[in-house]
């Protein structure tokens, strides 16, 4: 059975001792009512964090994200962060390919697939955004869009390398805007992404593999939106930096 995941993603939110305060606060909600065995909360934190947070997380189906990571192994690369250090400092998970790091950041399928290759070699696993802005959506073109996303970005991989990675589609017109895909929206594309792994890899593959939905999921909405057959969880922005919303929304699962 696939996994079902709730995964946090703080961006660039709390200072140190309240990015540690929260995640005590999450271990102990899930310490007290413990998640079911096929379901998994994940927490992205900035770099700063995840060494302290995974030390905080003491609840099994807890685990640490990292929100980016570099390409390279290590180096002259002044200010950045690679996946061996990420993996070193007991984060499990990175979020790569994230709309924000795509527009802000320049990052491109290349690097990305860069990126992606470098995680999984040093033990990470991979949770994959795409998703199309809103003009893409408008033309009708989004499923070209997040077509592209993949096959650019994670389908260089083989199948083994594969079964690391779970995906994310964030339409980028409901990242942080209040607006939120519909569960009919969100279903249509969530079961069109399998297909696409399915024809990529197989059948099975495609139904081992967890896909996420993103972009203003909250505790009210959440429970309409996981209860499509190809949602099988959430990636949280705003809502994962309260404790109630954040838990309200792992219960929906
Ligand atoms: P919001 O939940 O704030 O819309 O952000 C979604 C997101 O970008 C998660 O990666």
């Amino acid at each position: 059975m696939r996994k079902r995941i709730v995964a946090g993603n703080w961006k660039m939110n709390m200072e140190l001792t309240e990015g540690i305060a929260l995640a005590k606060d999450i271990n102990n909600h899930f310490s007290a009512s413990p998640l079911k065995d096929n379901c998994e909360v994940i927490l992205c934190t900035p770099f700063i964090h995840l060494s302290s947070v995974s030390s905080a997380l003491t609840v099994s189906g807890l685990s640490v994200g990292a929100q980016n990571c570099n390409d390279h192994k290590s180096g002259a690369y002044t200010g950045e962060v690679s996946a061996a250090m990420i993996r070193s400092a007991g984060a499990l998970n990175v979020i790569l390919g994230h709309s924000e790091r795509r527009t802000l950041y320049g990052e491109d399928d290349s690097l990305l697939a860069a990126k992606t290759t470098e995680a999984l070699r040093n033990g990470l696993r991979v949770i994959f955004c795409c998703g199309e802005v809103l003009a893409e959506r408008e033309k009708g073109i989004h499923f070209d869009v997040v077509k592209r996303h993949l096959e650019k970005g994670l389908f260089m991989l083989n199948r083994e390398e594969f079964s690391k990675c779970i995906i994310a589609y964030e339409p980028v017109w409901a990242i942080g805007t209040g607006v939120t895909a519909s569960p009919a929206q969100a279903q249509e594309m969530h079961h069109f992404i399998r297909g696409l792994v399915e024809k990529q890899y197989s059948k099975q593959v495609a139904e081992e593999t967890t896909i996420l939905y993103g972009g203003s999921c909250k505790a009210s909405n959440a429970a309409e939106l996981f209860a499509n057959a190809d949602v099988d969880g959430g990636l949280i922005g705003g809502a994962s930096l309260m404790k109630d919303e954040f838990c309200n929304i792992v219960n929906a699962l």
